[in-house]
């Protein structure tokens, strides 16, 4: 079966926001997409992987003219892709070159919070190193890492403090995918910025509270940006790292595509469509099967109407591969009988947004859920102004499944973990969720102005054999 229409519904589009920014196809010359370099480990060994992770400001080449001023983590903008083998121990030095405190925050990696995982509770301060060491226990899959500084995550990531990050497992390696990174696998970094004089990004002139948005699609860093196909398929590991965009993705021609991995990893099964909506922080890898066009042609791919990256087509050989209907086995343990149910609310619009009619507290531990409990939680979404809007709801430290949207199926691609899911006005989106580590961990709408603005919480995951304390910060000691 073949999906030929967004899996969201049309009214609940940002297009329809009081202040939708629409993309505007620039004029500046095409760019060759810039694909993320690999960061080179310090040292790698049979079992454990050393980096150094700098965050870093700088200048980058965006537009003809001026250099934009940027941050990036070990390079200008962005960073270089972080790759991680399950199954090794990780020790990172986390460097902060940035003139202000900054967090390193690893969206959608299992790992102990609220230290490790990154979020506001672990700060590193202007010119400070701090070190993390964690085991990689989760599946092959595509994350990131940005910045998490509360209140001005928005802002961080705004400047360009966003990398990928890859996990590799042995499971995924036995998958016919392509994966010869940067010629046939290459992350897109979907992000769009407005470009004032010099060439210079201004977020406090752009600043929306529901979100600060461009007219201009910027892909990996690159604006206008074009990729060489030179493989019959090409997998595309999709990340929306916009502060507020959702991006309606579709091909000319309606070309098919092939998703093959949600957020957390590879999908039981995988799903073809012509048109892929992604809400802010969700990843996809699809594949794109390039069999029936020619060298010298050249595909588009689209968000709504405008043009945002081209594909040129070049002399490939044949692979005519076909995907297994089955993939990969997903754990769906049974829900903890008698465990409660969490209920969660996010509400509101501008200055007006809430989690449990609350603004995020630092200090405030807002749920518990026991470690080794699967537990539902239930996260609504009130459509009380305007019509309303996406709220792309994601919870750090864990992996979740998708169970049902309003009662119903949830969509089609929602069948493998994540850790970040679009829930619609009016609509409650059950989830079942475990947690692999203790610790305090946040939970937030990811249009990364809600998040700033207090539509956020976080949850204790107790280990009763283990009690432990945390040094949760507050605003006033950052
Ligand atoms: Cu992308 Cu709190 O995270
Ligand atoms: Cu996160
Ligand atoms: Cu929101």
């Amino acid at each position: 079966k073949t999906y030929t229409d967004y899996f969201f519904d049309e009214p609940a589009y940002n297009t329809h926001d009081g202040g939708y920014v629409p993309l505007v196809e620039p004029d500046t010359p095409e760019n060759k997409l810039v694909v993320p370099e690999l960061l080179k480990p310090d040292k790698d060994t049979a079992t454990d992987t050393y980096y150094t992770v700098e965050a870093l400001a700088g200048e980058t080449q965006l537009l003809p003219g001026a250099k934009t001023k940027t941050w990036g983590y070990n390079t200008s903008l962005l960073g270089k892709a972080i790759l991680f083998e399950k199954g090794k121990m990780i020790h990172i030095d986390l460097k902060n070159s940035l003139p202000e405190l900054t967090t390193f925050h690893w969206h959608g990696l299992n790992v102990p919070g609220p230290y490790v995982d990154g979020g506001c509770h672990a700060p590193v301060y202007p010119g400070e190193t701090k070190h993390i060491d964690f085991k990689v226990i989760q599946p092959a899959a595509t994350l990131w890492l940005h910045a998490h500084p509360c209140p001005s995550t928005a802002e961080q990531v705004w400047h360009g403090l966003a990398a990928p990050v890859i996990v590799k497992d042995v499971e995924e390696a036995k998958l016919p995918f392509p994966r010869n990174y940067g010629v046939d696998d290459i992350p897109v970094v979907l992000q769009d910025r407005k470009f004032h004089e010099d060439n210079q990004w201004d977020y406090n002139a752009d600043y929306d509270p529901d979100g600060v948005q461009g007219p201009t699609a910027m892909i990996n860093g690159t604006v206008n940006s074009y990729f060489d196909v030179t493989t019959q398929r090409v997998r595309l590991r999709f990340l929306d790292g916009a502060n507020r965009r959702e991006w309606r993705l579709h091909f000319s021609d309606d070309l098919v595509f092939t998703q093959i991995a949600s957020d957390g990893g590879i999908l039981p099964e995988p799903v073809k469509f012509t048109h892929l909506m992604l809400t802010c922080a969700e990843r996809a890898e699809v594949i794109v099967d390039f069999k029936d066009y020619k060298p010298g042609s050249e595909v588009t791919l689209y968000s709504d109407d405008v043009p945002i990256m081209k594909f040129k087509v070049h002399e490939f050989k044949p692979d005519n591969v076909e995907l297994p209907d089955h993939l990969v086995d997903i754990n769906n343990p049974e829900a903890t009988p008698d465990a409660p149910i969490h209920h969660i609310v996010m509400s509101g619009m501008d200055e007006e947004v809430m989690m449990d009619d609350k603004k995020f507290g630092m200090q405030r531990i807002d749920s518990t859920q026991q470690l080794g409990n699967v537990e539902y939680w239930d996260v609504t979404n009130t459509n009380d102004m305007e019509g309303g809007m996406v709220h792309p709801y994601h919870m750090h430290g864990t992996q979740f499944l998708v169970i049902s949207r309003n009662g119903h199926e949830p969509y089609p691609n929602e069948h493998g973990y994540k850790d970040t899911v679009g829930v619609n006005p009016g609509e409650t989106v059950r989830l079942k969720v475990w947690f692999d580590y203790a610790g305090v961990f946040m939970y937030h709408c990811h249009i990364i102005e809600h998040e700033d603005g207090g539509m956020m919480a976080q949850l204790e995951v107790i280990d009763p054999e283990h009690p432990q304390t945390y040094k949760l910060m507050d605003h006033h000691t950052l």
